[in-house]
């Protein structure tokens, strides 16, 4: 099904770019100790590019608005992205240095990461609003939490204007979202983490059981639907008329798990943007993300959509919760 007459489905992705520093070690450092590492790696990264490349090679038109720094990794990002079919339009340039995040990476795929914004930083309405019209595109827009969230607020008033659907990845999670905001978002797609911290529960929470209560409360809180990624065990979904859980293909070894929750939203607001009904996205947005956690780094194993196709055969919506 196209997304709209004549053309392919169209996605807007706001968000940020980072060049991500990779390091494989055993296990992840606790709290004040020092771990040996083997070799250090650079990748393209950034919750927002991988994102973009995400949805373009799901089958997606893409227009990725992004603050990229005058360093050289500004620069060779931005042909790269170009490379990769991503419209440049809304890539601005800006003094300074790109985003980087620092990645530590276990044997088991598992992950963490911190985040130097750079650039990002600088990606406010008011330099945006200077490239007119860069935000009028796309019968989706979406978002994530690594710009500031003025930035995001402005993008999704702009899309319900014109009537786009909007998708909010809130990562990284920090406190509560604000109703306002909440208002503006048709989807909202956290993991496990982010979903308890817009709760405000403390402590991970780990089971099915919590996974829907967490969903319930942010549909109480303003959320029109919610999707929450629960790494290898799938995704969740919940909207007023329809949940359930969806589980991924079997025989997946991940990795790197690194952008997984990226391939997820990107595959996901590209099937959206195809009209495909929120449970067929879901679907396709978990095969999309199992496969990509089989490469090191964030984009290096995203999947193009042949692939996702096949791997959707192994996936299965095991059961519903009654929404
Ligand atoms: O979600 C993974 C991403 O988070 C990495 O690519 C890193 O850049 C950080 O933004």
């Amino acid at each position: 099904m196209a997304g709209r007459k004549g053309g392919s489905p169209r996605v807007l992705v706001v968000g940020s770019s980072n060049v991500d520093i990779v390091v494989p070690v055993r296990n992840l450092p606790a709290p004040g100790e020092t771990v040996l590492g083997g070799e250090r790696k650079e990748f393209w990264g950034g919750k927002g590019a991988n994102q973009a490349v995400a949805a373009k090679k799901a089958g997606a038109e893409v227009r990725f608005v992004s603050a990229l720094g005058s360093d050289g990794y500004g620069l060779a990002y931005r042909k790269y992205l170009a490379d990769t079919g991503i419209e440049r339009r809304g890539l601005i340039r800006v003094p300074g240095p790109t985003g980087v995040a620092l990645i530590v990476v276990d044997g088991m795929g598992s992950n963490q990461i911190a985040v130097s914004p750079g650039a990002n930083s600088s990606l406010t309405p008011s330099l945006v609003g200077k490239k007119r019209g860069v935000m009028e595109y796309g019968e989706v827009v979406l978002a994530q939490l690594e710009v500031p969230r003025a930035m995001v607020a402005a993008a999704f008033r702009s899309a319900r204007r014109r009537g786009a659907v909007t998708v909010l990845n809130p990562a990284p999670a920090s406190g509560e979202l604000r109703a306002r905001m909440l208002s503006l978002v048709d989807v909202l797609v956290p993991n496990e983490v982010e979903a308890a911290a817009l709760c405000g529960t403390r402590g991970r929470v780990r089971t099915m059981a919590g996974w829907v209560r967490l969903c319930k409360k942010l549909r109480e809180k303003g959320a029109k639907a919610v999707v929450l990624t629960a790494g290898k065990t799938g995704a969740l979904f919940f909207t007023g008329a329809a949940s359930g859980w969806v589980k991924p293909p079997a025989g997946i070894r991940p990795v790197d798990t690194t952008g997984a929750g990226d391939t997820f939203c990107g595959a996901l607001a590209a099937r959206l943007a195809q009209k495909a009904p929120l449970t067929d996205a879901v679907r396709f947005a978990v095969a999309a993300a199992s496969l990509s956690v089989q490469k090191r780094g964030a984009q290096t194993g995203i999947p193009g959509k042949r692939a996702i196709w096949k791997a959707m055969r192994g996936v299965q919506l095991v059961r519903e919760f009654g929404c």
